[in-house]
């Protein structure tokens, strides 16, 4: 259904076509003049204006050039009485879109005014989707404008990242460097002019090592890992550099994988290391040297035991490695091994030396030695219980010990390995007293007393060291 305008200054024609468009199911509206139908078609909402050409005042060409200017959708059909070539064309040149000749019967307007509704109906559907796409164009536009501006933020900051990293960062595509910040050209002392394209080779103190590197990158790669690791990088004066180094791979846009570097100058790192490594190592041999003086003091004053303390020493690390304990507790067992009998340096020599049965008052002189040896060692500030491991290796696992009679786990591990060293060495030795008793006398004593006196696993560690190595420690 449209709404149809009809413009005839002869009232016949107006009702006539009128009343076949209703019967078409139209809604029609009529004016006499140009004048009134321009008032109608400016109110809007008109499909066709069906309209007379000659007529009082204004023609109906003026009517429809005039509508268009607020109406341009509008479906235009004329009538004229008096069809020249002149007439139709005019009216075609103007804008019109149909053109009837009077007299106009029922089925010629309705068959016009369907005509004009389909174009009029194909004009709107064309002009809904032009400003539909319009909309899309539009806010395609301010997607990508948004787009754009966050991804320019975003690739300056990266590019300053790249740029002012403190790191050293750089791309290497086919072992040739395609990218390097100003932290990397700062640290192999080249421009970035000079970077550019230049073979990884030239970088490594060793030029093969580059090789290597990207063989061991590419494995690691394919895994989906990293690869990180230390290496040396000659600087283009020729000085050596130690740099750390991590290499992780880069999908190209373009297609292909490089390697993205980052890369870390620890030189100075390095050498700090080994100043500390170095230092600990003079102080761990002047520790060692020191105690070893200590020990061969002791042994200047009681001959018959001379090299008691390095045996037991040996000895009770043995044990101790052999129970699995970690290489710092080995060095402290070591060490009380050592030292454990300091404290007989307040022994009259004369009793330590005498050759028959000790009195009691002499064994209790000789029993202070572990609380006179803890006195000593406690005033040096040990990492390890070396104080506590001499004040008990003469303690007992049932109590029957001395100087404190501990029991069981009242005993550190150390000083109980250390009682076990001490009695095996002492009992395969020579004394001052009595003739050596030998290894096996040894071992079977502490065999036998394994539980009620010597640590059980200390005992079997020990029987299995000497059956290893049986001229090893004693
Ligand atoms: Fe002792």
């Amino acid at each position: 259904m449209a709404r149809v305008l009809i413009v005839d200054d002869e009232p016949s024609i107006r009702f006539t076509l009128s009343e076949f468009l209703r019967r078409d199911g139209h809604e029609a509206g009529m004016a006499e003049d140009v004048e009134s139908g321009l008032a109608l078609l400016r109110q809007g909402g008109w499909d066709v204006v069906v309209t007379d050409i000659v007529m009082p005042r204004a023609s109906g060409v003026e009517l429809f050039r005039q509508a268009r200017q607020f109406d341009p959708d509008v479906q235009v059909i004329v009538m004229t009485g008096e069809p020249t070539v002149e007439t139709a064309s005019e009216a075609v040149r103007a804008g019109a879109n149909d053109y009837l000749v009077k007299p106009i019967g029922k089925n010629a307007i309705q068959r016009a005014v369907g005509n004009a509704l389909r174009i009029k109906k194909l004009n709107d559907e064309k002009r809904r989707l032009e400003a539909l796409n319009r909309q899309y164009q539009e806010s395609l536009e301010k997607i990508v404008e948004t787009r754009t501006k966050t991804l320019k933020a975003r690739e300056g900051l990266l590019q300053s990242l790249f740029t002012a990293a403190p790191v050293g960062i750089g791309i290497m595509e086919d072992h040739r460097l395609t990218a390097a910040n100003d932290e990397l050209c700062r640290m192999v002392g080249y421009t970035v002019e000079e970077l550019a394209g230049r073979s990884c080779d030239t970088l490594f103190a060793e030029p093969e090592e580059c090789r290597r590197l990207a063989e061991a990158a590419a494995a690691r790669f394919a895994e989906g890992g990293v690869l990180s690791l230390e290496t040396r990088w000659r600087r283009k004066d020729g000085v050596v550099r130690e740099v750390f180094l991590r290499c992780a791979p880069l999908q190209l846009e373009k297609g292909g994988q490089a390697v993205t570097i980052t890369a870390l100058d620890i030189t100075d790192r390095k050498e700090a290391e080994r100043q500390i490594e170095d230092g600990a190592r003079k102080l761990h041999d002047m520790m060692d040297g020191s105690i070893r003086a200590i020990s061969a003091a002791l042994e200047m004053r009681d001959p018959y035991t001379a090299g008691h303390e390095r045996r037991v020493a040996d000895l009770a690390h043995a044990i101790g490695a052999e129970m699995g304990l970690t290489a710092n507790t080995l060095e402290g067992i070591r060490i009380a091994g050592y030292l454990h009998d300091i404290g007989k340096i307040a022994v009259p020599s004369e009793i330590l030396n005498k050759p028959g049965r000790l009195n009691t008052y002499e064994l209790d002189i000789i029993k202070a030695h572990p609380q006179i040896g803890y006195d000593i060692l406690t005033q040096i500030s040990f990492v390890w219980p070396v104080a506590q491991a001499t004040l008990q290796h003469h303690e007992r696992l049932d109590g029957s010990g001395y100087p404190g009679g501990l029991r069981a786990d009242q005993i550190i591990p150390e000083a109980r390995i250390l009682a076990v060293a001490d009695v095996v060495e002492a009992m395969s030795s020579h004394r001052p007293y009595r003739p050596a008793l030998g290894r096996e006398c040894a071992i079977q004593e502490v065999r036998q007393k394994k539980e009620t006196l010597y640590d059980p696993q200390a005992v079997e560690a020990c029987i299995r060291v000497l059956e290893a190595e049986p001229a090893k420690y004693l």
